[in-house]
């Protein structure tokens, strides 16, 4: 098979390393891709959010499957353009994105359905939920509606940091329409863990669990990011636990989607806080974690392609996808300044010593060439990932990795798979 897979970034980089894997594949492409995604298949370079350009290269290269890596894309419809075309892709259509793309009307579906989640109120006016926040009190979450990149989510301490959250989504309209509408909801307390199933339609599938750590420094302070490291499996989730949330979040959800008349098929990423009371539902993504994806894939025995087709083809009830009972463990390294002005183009050496380790796989992020010198292009830039037989050896190899990369214009945390949740 020909195939192509959208996106640039760490969780794209991973998806390649497994799909270059699989003997079903004549021909990997990616768009746009990156330095390192370049090892694994060839980059062409047309971006995520040219829809027109990326179906007249799946014309072009004869391209019989494409694998949608970002949300932002899918949220916006690619995969029904390129499904119009004729062009068979992973990923939700938009009608089904829409579990990302509007946290209301994801909390709406909850409701309606009684899958555990936090208490939430809608508003699209600032008086009202100033109000209605004043009555309930702090720590309250304030979440914009639409995607704002992972920085839509205000977790408040106290009343006027939720005001002043309120005044920056509806008033200044700090997230543009993606903030017109807010979610004002119930802080909930736990740990948190990343949830991951293929679904068909119909059927769900889950995959091994993962933690993230979404804070930029270490012991977990600092801004948000788009995760620093991720490890699996992840202890708190048991099978257990597994077989509640499949009970109680996923197939309910898979169930109200299909009834809606709006199917999901894709990949199904639930962000759970592991309450006293059971697993609730944070949030749901459309589409594999970053960099949970890229602890996941070193995991898996199985090949992943087959089991990608068959969550569009509507027959995931025949996939069996056998795991490694080892640990991985995904190290991120950022370019210093990141979240908020990441340092551009400092230059990366070691890689090659870095990753002499078999056990070892260093996945790029957010890298580019210039002649034969590596550098820095993006927030996150490279995530180094370790196997071992369990997690504490997994992350001595990870960041041994690490100390070996010759990189003055990066940082990470030290922490990774030390500490559960954050
Ligand atoms: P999100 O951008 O939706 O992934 O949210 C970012 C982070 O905010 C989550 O990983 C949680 O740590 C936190 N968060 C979101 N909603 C809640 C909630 N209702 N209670 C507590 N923490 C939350
Ligand atoms: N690691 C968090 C995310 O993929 O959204």
């Amino acid at each position: 098979m020909r195939i192509l897979i959208i996106g640039s970034g760490g969780r794209e980089h991973a998806l390649a390393w497994a799909i270059a894997a699989s003997p079903l594949v004549d021909k990997l492409y990616c768009a746009p891709g990156n330095a390192g995604i370049a090892d694994e298949a060839e980059c062409v370079p047309i971006a995520a959010s040219d829809t027109r350009g990326l179906i007249a290269f799946c014309r072009r290269a004869a391209i019989d499957f494409v694998v949608v890596g970002p949300e932002a894309p899918l949220v916006g419809g690619l995969v029904d353009a390129l499904e119009g075309e004729r062009i068979a892709a992973f990923g939700p259509n938009a009608a089904a994105a829409v579990l990302e793309g509007s946290k209301a009307f994801m909390k709406d579906l909850c409701a309606r359905e009684g899958i555990p989640t936090a208490a939430y109120r809608r508003f699209g006016d600032a008086a009202a939920a100033k109000t209605y926040i004043a009555e309930t009190g702090a720590p309250i979450v304030i979440k914009a509606d639409g995607l704002a990149a992972g920085k839509g989510v205000v977790v408040a301490a106290d009343v006027a940091e939720a005001h002043r959250a309120v005044d920056a989504m509806l008033g200044a309209r700090r997230f543009g329409a993606a903030g017109a509408e807010i979610v004002v909801e119930e802080c909930l307390v736990g740990e948190e863990a990343s949830f991951f199933a293929l679904v068909d339609g119909a059927n769900a599938l889950p995959l091994a669990a993962a933690q993230d750590h979404k804070r930029v420094g270490d012991g977990d302070t600092g801004p948000n990011t788009g995760g620093m490291g991720a490890y699996s499996p992840a202890p708190a989730v048991t099978p257990a636990l597994e077989g509640a949330v499949m009970d109680t979040i996923i197939m309910p959800t898979v169930r109200a989607m299909r009834r809606d008349g709006r199917p999901f098929k894709g990949l199904l990423y639930a962000g759970l806080m592991l309450t006293n009371s059971g697993p609730k539902l944070i949030e749901y993504n459309v589409r594999f974690g970053d960099p949970e994806t890229q602890a996941l894939v070193m995991r898996l025995k199985s090949d992943l392609l087959p089991a990608l087709l068959a969550a569009r083809e509507g027959n995931l009830n025949q996939v069996d996808l056998q795991w490694y009972e080892d640990a991985a463990l995904c190290v991120v390294m950022a370019a210093k300044g990141y979240p908020d002005d990441p340092l551009r183009g400092s230059e990366i050496s070691g890689l090659d010593a870095a990753s002499a380790d078999p056990e070892v796989k260093i996945f790029h992020a957010g890298t580019r060439r210039e002649g034969d010198r590596l550098l820095a292009d993006g927030g996150r830039v490279l995530g180094v990932t370790a196997r071992g037989p369990d997690l504490a050896a997994a992350r001595e190899r990870a960041y041994r990795a690490v100390d070996r990369l010759d990189w003055p214009g990066g940082f990470c945390r030290r922490d990774i798979g030390l500490r559960r949740g954050g």
